[in-house]
């Protein structure tokens, strides 16, 4: 059966609200260190809406998240769940409000799959049945068959573990996920596969979601906005991925996205997106097609213009080589 999608607390296909999360003057001293390792951090994360936390290593990516659920203690600044301050809340009560997602994945190996994504439900208390009917539908959700919830954690590949991980994050129905490199261990056809599986689960249960990497590629594409660290957890931008991509708020910033940026920005519109003009023939382009992917199209068949069609084959306009560099520069 498909989850519902109201927002309600009871049952366990129940999706309760996302909430907001602030990040206000947040900063964290470790003791004996010459600075902080994250340095007034503040920014604001909508509800419902996942911020990537990217930079290089050492810029404090982890120790803010890590700040969040109160796993290392705030310095001096705050950090708001919902509006409520995380200091004021009690410690086990906040994590289980909190999916955590950790790198390497963190599953127990003498638990079952069924087991370990019930490892919060089973903290809070519920019932065997209502235990049961979460696991089958988490199951259902992150695609992996009923069957598997037998076995044990070395009896998956790393990909089908991950999405285990993230399963059990999302048990107890959180309003707030953090998930630290989740896909880092991944080789690159699987984690493309996970990302666009994670996008469409998420487009299903709204969560907000504060996700780490250090791959800019993947914070443009699975993020609704991108905070970039800079060493010593200065805050360097935080915007929407095409806002830092035309708009690089730096010399580190322009560095850390790449000389591609351009193409970069062109794998976030669709053709249907962007103005067309008149068809002057071409090869045939979808018109739901990336435009970075119309552009490889026209590449590879030498063409300086392509025809924009619909789902019916109908040309609904034109693309031009000309249009698309102008859209890169601007
Ligand atoms: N427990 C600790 N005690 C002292 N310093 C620490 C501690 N944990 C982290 N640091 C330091 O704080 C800084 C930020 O570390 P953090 O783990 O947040 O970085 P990160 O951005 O997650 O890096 P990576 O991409 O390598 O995971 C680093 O300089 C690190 O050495
Ligand atoms: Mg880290």
């Amino acid at each position: 059966m498909p989850p519902t999608h109201t927002a309600q607390s009871e049952g366990p296909s129940g999706y309760r609200e996302a909430v907001e999360l602030e990040f206000a003057e947040a900063t964290k001293r470790y003791p004996g260190a010459d600075s902080p390792a994250v340095d007034g951090l503040s920014l604001t994360v909508p509800a419902g809406e996942i911020c990537v936390f990217v930079g290089p290593s050492g810029c404090g990516k982890t120790t803010a998240m890590r700040m969040v659920n109160r796993m290392i203690d705030i310095s001096s600044g705050d950090i708001l769940v919902g509006g409520r301050s995380v200091k004021d809340r009690d410690v086990d009560e906040l994590r289980r409000e909190i999916g955590y997602v950790i790198q390497q994945i963190g599953l127990f190996p003498h638990r079952t799959i069924a087991d370990n994504i019930a490892t919060v439900p089973r903290l809070l208390g519920w019932d065997r049945p209502k235990i049961n009917a979460r696991v089958e539908e988490l199951l259902d959700l992150i695609g992996l068959p009923q069957d598997m919830s037998k076995r044990y954690p070395a009896q998956l590949s790393g990909g089908q573990r991950q999405r285990v991980g993230v399963a059990r994050a999302l048990a107890a129905d959180p309003p707030l996920m953090l998930m630290d490199e989740p896909f880092g261990a991944i080789d690159p056809i699987n984690r493309e596969r996970l990302q666009n599986e994670f996008l469409r689960l998420q487009a299903e249960i709204r969560k907000t979601i504060v996700f780490v990497t250090h791959d800019i590629d993947e914070a443009i594409k699975m993020g609704d906005r991108i905070a970039i660290l800079q060493v010593g957890g200065k805050l360097a931008q935080y915007a929407t991925p095409s806002e830092i991509l035309l708009h690089p708020a730096n010399e580190f910033v322009e560095d850390f996205v790449g000389a591609d940026r351009a193409l970069k920005r062109l794998a976030l519109l669709r053709v249907s997106d962007i103005e067309l003009g008149p068809s002057n023939g071409g090869p045939s382009i979808r018109d739901t097609a990336l435009v970075r992917d119309a552009l490889s199209d026209l590449l590879q068949h030498g063409a300086l213009h392509g025809n924009v069609v619909d789902s019916g084959g109908r040309t609904v306009g034109g693309i031009s080589m000309e249009a698309l560099a102008r859209l890169a520069k601007a």
